[in-house]
């Protein structure tokens, strides 16, 4: 039971469980999760977890003990969940405030505190169920909003684990993501994972910019660096299982629905609209752009017929249960004001239909009218492309799903424009049969390659990618018998160098470089100060700081300090220039870089002898990004043919000569010095310069994620004192 090498979590199965007339009934799962995941047929050794779909307080122990051997049938296990925790954690939580706010619906969306108790609790269930079924280094894919804390939980458990999240509803702008209250909460407990998934670009860089503005942590070409770890974030807009679609028409079950169709819809053009009933899906919308449709074109009338297939969902929610009324009214109204004794518009049927009858609607529909407000993919639009094959047909998709990417032949639409959708319907039903297969063709050689199982495989390949760089920032990090050499070889030495960097190294970040935690403790001044006492040790502090600042903060200990990358070194009580001057540069730069910094709010400019530097940590990053941008374009100008270089460090970026390197002062003092041991120690691009000057067998320690020329890495500036106050 313990150990399955691959393990699949959602929060639905793709079979559920209910009861019917007492007895319990399994049955496929609705929903584009459980039908896109249920195509993955992958490892041999592959485990499901799930929640069966039936409250635990429903069932007896023998009831339980059957679900768990029916389910194991399809490779999956019940997460079994009491009638409160479905409440307040999936029509509470999970239904009423992450789907609204995440589909843009603000309004539909609660924030109750119980509900998020019922939602951390929920997910520490899935983690213990999870650390049941798992190998400690098992590959385990949790799926969608339900479950955003489980990455977390899971990876405190299972450090040696490749740990995928894929979410299938839309991530939500900053703007939106900002109202949660548990938002930091949300976004830690996803970046527990090493790999993060989303369906379109526009949803990962939403995700990128919640994680900047909410946790602070930069992401760079889809690699958000989170404390020491690296997450990666890439796009894989999800597929379906094209071949099951295209092989079904000719089975003998959709063939004979086909013709009950045919035959029930002659002399009229079928218009299909298939959801699962939910305010995102725009139906109450749709119906009335319908309405407006049949209102501005009566030639259609008796010619046309809408069948609306409302697939029940999360029925116990309020707004859906709203949706319904409103839709039901809706379909009453346009009925009477339209139907003729033998003619009604729209047929609605409020169930879940099986398969076989699915793909003969769409095969035999002359247009699907996809038009739902929010849609994080929408695998309606697909199928009803797959299952066309030669036949003609007209999609009508909105523009507000993430499948309208793959499916620009369809005819985009505004969802909430009705006039513009209501003459989308009349253009699609005049459309020439050639165009429509056109249109069709283009967008079934786009799906058919990239199916579910490609995108699943795709998500796979990457999971191992980005887990193998984190095994690798693992084995790089400096612990076990690696530290013992390192205590090894620093007792046996007798003239010992340290290169430290400060900021970063020493010191973590913080808001400004002025901000009084950016000073050095008391304690840090301790440690150096011991460090420094031993006799066969000198203690190099080398740093981009300004020489006044290093002066304050160590000029009292026996140290040599190292500032401005090099342009002056403290030593013996003296400080001594080393550089050519900077001033005729600074009259220059100085009126463009304040120019910038007023007009953007957070921005600071820092004055060193060598250098000016603008610091960016407390600006919005997006506005960061333009500004940024900018600045360097105008600088580059500015300084083209120059020596001056510009240097893009932790959120900042340093104008100042290319000559001055810590890599020049560090060879320096080496070639002076001819230490028998060496410790360099550094975060940022100033310290790999230093890295890459090292002999063998210097310990250089990168600390931090990210690639580095350093030999080892550390994990924090916490884990670098320690080290420090462990050799001192
Ligand atoms: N579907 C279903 N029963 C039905 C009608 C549709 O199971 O009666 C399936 C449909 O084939 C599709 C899924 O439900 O695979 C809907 O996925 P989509 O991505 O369009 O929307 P979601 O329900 O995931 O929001
Ligand atoms: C969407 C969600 C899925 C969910 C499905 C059906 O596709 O992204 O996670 O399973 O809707 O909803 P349900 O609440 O019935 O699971």
């Amino acid at each position: 039971m313990r150990n399955h090498t691959f393990i699949i979590v959602s929060n639905r199965l793709p079979i559920n469980v209910a009861r019917e007339n007492g007895t319990l009934v399994f049955k496929p799962s609705s929903g584009g999760l459980a039908t896109a995941m249920s195509s993955v047929g992958m490892d041999q050794d592959k485990m499901w977890l799930g929640w069966p779909g039936i409250a635990s307080d429903d069932l007896t122990p023998a009831e339980k003990r059957r679900i768990t051997r029916e389910l194991r049938k399809y490779q999956c296990a019940p997460v079994f969940l009491t009638q409160q925790q479905v409440n307040d954690y999936y029509d509470g939580y999970a239904n009423a405030t992450i789907w609204p706010l995440f589909h843009y619906f603000q309004h539909h969306a609660i924030f109750n505190r119980d509900q998020w108790q019922a939602y951390k609790q929920v997910n520490q269930i899935f983690q213990k169920a999870v650390l049941r079924y798992t190998n400690p280094e098992a590959t385990i894919w949790i799926h969608d909003y339900h479950l955003m804390l489980l990455p977390r939980m899971l990876k405190k458990e299972l450090h040696n684990s490749s740990i995928g999240f894929f979410l299938h509803i839309p991530f939500p702008s900053y703007e939106l993501f900002r109202l949660l209250p548990h938002r930091a909460d949300l976004l830690k407990g996803l970046l527990g994972a090493d790999l993060i998934g989303f369906h379109t670009y526009d949803y990962a860089r939403h995700f990128s910019s919640s994680v900047q503005q909410v946790l602070g942590y930069e992401s760079k070409m889809g690699v958000v660096t989170a404390g020491y770890r690296a997450v990666v974030t890439d796009v894989f807009p999800i597929g379906i299982d094209y071949q099951k679609f295209a092989e079904a028409l000719h089975t003998p079950p959709v063939k004979e629905e086909m013709r009950r169709l045919k035959e029930h819809y002659i002399g009229q053009k079928l218009i299909i609209s298939v959801d699962r009933l939910d305010y995102s899906k725009g139906i109450a919308e749709r119906l009335e752009a319908f309405d407006a449709f049949l209102a501005n074109h009566p030639a259609y009338h008796k010619k046309v017929s809408l069948l609306v297939i409302a697939v029940p969902s999360r029925t116990d929610v309020d707004a859906y249960r709203q949706l319904r009324d409103q839709i039901e009214l809706a379909v009453a109204r346009i009925n009477g004001k339209y139907a003729t004794v033998e003619w009604s518009p729209i047929s609605y049927h409020f169930k879940n239909l099986p398969f076989e009858q699915i793909v003969a609607l769409y095969a035999m529909a002359d247009v699907a009218l996809v038009t739902p407000l929010r849609d994080g993919m929408n695998l309606v639009a697909k199928e009803y492309v797959a299952s066309k094959q030669q036949r003609p047909g007209v999609l009508i998709l909105s523009e507000m799903t993430g499948a309208i990417h793959e499916l620009p032949e369809a005819i985009p639409v505004n969802p909430h424009d009705k006039p513009s959708i209501a003459e989308a319907l009349a253009r699609a039903l005049k459309l020439p049969v050639a165009q429509q297969k056109r249109a069709l063709l283009g967008m079934q050689n786009r799906i058919s390659h990239y199916s579910v199982t490609r995108w699943a495989h795709d998500f796979m390949q990457q999971l191992q990618r980005a887990s193998a760089a984190a095994k690798e920032l693992r084995r790089r990090t400096l612990s076990g018998a690696t530290q013992q050499q390192l205590f090894n070889d620093y007792a046996t030495a007798h003239n010992r160098l340290f290169l430290l960097d400060y900021d970063g190294t020493l010191r973590s970040y913080v808001r400004s470089p002025d901000a009084a935690e950016a000073r050095p403790s008391p304690a840090l001044r301790r440690l150096l100060a011991r460090l420094a006492a031993d006799p066969r040790n000198t203690v190099c502090i080398v740093s981009g700081r300004d020489r006044d600042t290093l002066h304050t903060w160590f000029g009292r200990l026996p140290v040599i300090l190292i500032a401005e990358h090099g342009a002056w070194v403290y030593r013996n009580k003296q400080w001594a220039k080393t550089a050519a001057s900077f001033n005729e540069y600074k009259h220059t730069l100085w009126k463009p870089l304040i120019e910038y910094a007023e007009r953007t709010p957070g921005a600071t400019i820092e004055e060193k002898d060598f250098s000016l530097v603008w610091h960016y940590r407390g600006v919005a990053p997006e506005l960061a990004y333009v500004r940024n941008t900018n600045l360097k374009h105008d600088l580059r100008l500015l300084l083209n043919g120059t020596d001056i270089g510009i240097y893009e460090g932790n959120k900042i970026i340093e104008i100042k000569p290319s000559s001055i390197r810590k890599s020049i002062k560090a060879s320096e003092l080496i070639a002076s010095l001819q230490p028998d041991f060496i410790m360099c120690a550094g975060d940022d691009y100033t310290d790999e310069d230093m890295f890459s000057v090292m002999p063998d067998s210097a310990w250089t320690i990168k600390v931090g994620p990210g690639a580095s020329q350093a030999k080892h890495h550390i994990n924090s500036v916490d884990d670098m004192i320690t080290l420090l106050n462990r050799l001192a």
